[in-house]
């Protein structure tokens, strides 16, 4: 059983990031003691964008100590640079062959980003992910843990895989997605129809991780709720309260349905207070280990024996890649 996943270090990892992704990586490295483990930081993918070299140094260096600070255990994950892996590169170019322009035309995510961005759109933008396929099909990962907005690249994986077994015969392995409970689609604070990113153009409705905690509550405390008082979830109707029930519900591990009865003769800011202390609670120890580490000889340690271990790996896909593409001597 492999697992593999990966978050992009274009700017500053958020509560999405956190709740939607890393948690769950944690929470399956206990449960699934016998998985191989394989977490990256996707640097290829951030250059999708236009990215500050000195800034996109110290992302990479920075999700890597963030992993670890969150739970991550050395001995238990192959925590590796993607970019460090040339075989990434390599089966992406074949999944870029072996995918149609359509189907990446269609990806959401895609949509979006070229609606809001007229001009200077970068060719690695759409195919963006077949380099996302070609992450999980060097591992052979049967489990993919991601928010909801990898959803549709996932399924794209899948299709890829398929498509690559069908003419070439059984070489990848079919991946799963892994979807968090609650806390899969964490959405602004502002805006809370409107998924919480790292690119939010109005900074207060987006939590991040490394912030003052102070920011990061406040940030709370002033979230868009509604002119109702009653605390229910509600999607449609409540999404800014139906959010911090999400969030809540995410970094407690308790049920909405627990949430909703213990709030039920509670105020919105009542609500908003607990939470801002249960972020407080979660978010400090993090950032005093990440702290401890961020200039350490572990992480550095930790980046070449997770790097040596994927470059095994990878290798051998894509030599049988190329094997049965007939790209040989
Ligand atoms: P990225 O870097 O945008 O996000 C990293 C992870 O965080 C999740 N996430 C969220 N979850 C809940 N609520 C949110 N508001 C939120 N925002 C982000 C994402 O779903 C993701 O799991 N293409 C990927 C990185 C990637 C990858 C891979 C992932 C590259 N190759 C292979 C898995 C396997 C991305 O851009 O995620």
């Amino acid at each position: 059983m492999r697992l593999v996943s990966g978050i992009q270090p274009s700017g500053n990892i958020t509560l999405g990031n956190y709740l939607g992704a890393i948690k769950q990586y944690i929470k399956l490295q206990e449960e699934l003691k016998e998985a191989e483990i394989f977490i990256f930081i996707a640097d290829l993918h951030a250059l999708t964008v236009p990215q500050e070299r000195q800034a996109l140094q110290k992302s990479i260096k920075s999700l890597a100590a963030l992993y670890l600070a969150s739970g991550l255990e050395r001995d238990r994950v192959n925590l590796f640079i993607q970019s460090e892996i040339p075989a990434h590169s390599q089966l992406g170019y074949i999944m870029e062959s072996t995918v149609y322009v359509p189907e990446l035309q269609r990806m959401t995510q895609y949509k979006d980003k070229i609606a809001k961005q007229k001009e200077g759109i970068k060719a690695s933008l759409l195919t963006y992910p077949a380099l996302m396929a070609a992450d999980i099909l060097l591992y052979n990962a049967d489990l993919v843990p991601i928010g909801d907005d990898q959803k549709q690249h996932l399924e794209l994986t899948r299709t890829l895989a398929e498509r690559f077994n069908n003419t070439y015969g059984n070489t990848f392995v079919v991946p799963k997605g892994y979807f968090p409970k609650t806390g899969a689609r964490i959405m602004s604070l502002t805006e809370p129809t409107k998924k919480m990113s790292k690119s939010e153009e109005n900074p207060k409705g987006t939590i991040y991780l490394l912030d003052p905690i102070n920011q990061s509550k406040n940030k709370i405390r002033s979230a868009v709720t509604d002119s109702d008082t009653k605390i229910y979830y509600d999607k449609k109707n409540k999404p800014g309260i139906s959010n911090l029930l999400d969030i809540y519900s995410a970094l407690k591990g308790s049920s909405i349905k627990e949430l909703e009865k213990q709030y039920q003769n509670s105020s919105y800011r009542e609500l908003k207070e607990d939470l801002a202390n249960l972020l407080e609670v979660v978010i400090t120890p993090i950032q005093e280990k990440y702290f401890q580490i961020i200039n350490s000889k572990e992480l550095t340690e930790t980046l070449n024996i997770g790097k040596e271990r994927a470059s095994l790996i990878a290798s051998r896909t894509i030599a049988k890649v190329y094997r049965k593409l007939g790209i040989l001597r």
